[in-house]
């Protein structure tokens, strides 16, 4: 299988692909910036899984991750507004500090229904153990109450023996959680992550059979996300 690597620095292959979508190519990923490569989605196209810079001043080598908050504040709105414009279901990370701008940009049909349980190791601000928060507009599938649907997740601090490959990317993302999430909530046929950063989310969404467009700016992470993505194709299935 041939991976498709959008290299137009206005990401219309994505649109095009999308457009004809028997066609499409199951990943691919604009190396560049993600809020022109949005613009260029048409509207509800996908769903989104994805988990974006806080600002917080991470190394991802090319973006600026510490710049001035009104700065981050006004691009990271325009980037979430894009998202709920091109999303049927919208799932994003919240960090602590942008909690409220997150939702405020995102509305009230957003719920903070999905915290899963991370212990911290050790004790942080007075607690041991921390919860991550998820912000979604995606309506459970069961039509029971949804009680937990993070049990028996294996995630990185909990248990003596789990690790996770987590590719020297000083911001990785749980695969556990996305593969859940992804397969717990999204309706699209296509998985979209403007932050794609290693491949996670591409990873999770071929893993429950769907497509994935992305977009990534530092071109080191996209090259180890079509690598992982690669090795996810050519990994021996049972089923
Ligand atoms: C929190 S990390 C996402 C990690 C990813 N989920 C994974 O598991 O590898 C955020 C990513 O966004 C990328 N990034 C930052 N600003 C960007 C921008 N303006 N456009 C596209 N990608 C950007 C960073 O290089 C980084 O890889």
């Amino acid at each position: 299988m041939q991976l498709n690597k959008d290299i137009q620095t206005n990401g219309s292959t994505s649109a095009l692909l999308l457009q004809s979508d028997c066609c499409m190519q199951p990943f691919s990923v604009h190396n560049g910036e993600c809020l022109q490569w949005l613009k260029s989605l048409p509207d509800k196209c996908c769903d989104i899984f994805t988990d974006p810079p806080y600002n917080v001043g991470k190394d991802y080598g090319v973006w600026n991750d510490a710049m001035p908050d009104e700065e981050y504040a006004a691009w990271i709105s325009d980037v979430l507004t894009e998202c709920k414009r091109v999303a049927n279901v919208l799932i994003v990370y919240v960090p602590k500090k942008w909690n409220l701008l997150y939702w405020n940009v995102l509305g009230s049909e957003f719920q903070e229904i999905i915290l899963p349980f991370r212990p911290a190791g050790a004790i942080r601000y007075g607690y041991s153990n921390q919860f991550n928060k998820l912000l979604t507009n995606a309506k459970p599938k069961c039509k029971k109450p949804v009680l937990n649907v993070w049990d028996n997740m294996p995630q990185p601090g909990l248990g003596f023996f789990f690790r996770e490959e987590t590719y020297d990317h000083p911001g990785y993302t749980s695969e556990a959680i996305t593969k859940r999430a992804i397969m717990q909530l999204c309706v699209s046929d296509v998985i979209a992550d403007p932050f794609t950063g290693t491949g996670t989310t591409a990873v999770a969404a071929l893993d429950a059979g769907k497509k994935f467009i992305g977009s990534e700016i530092n071109a080191e992470y996209v090259a180890i996300a079509e690598k992982r993505v690669q090795r996810f194709i050519n990994a021996p299935k049972l089923f």
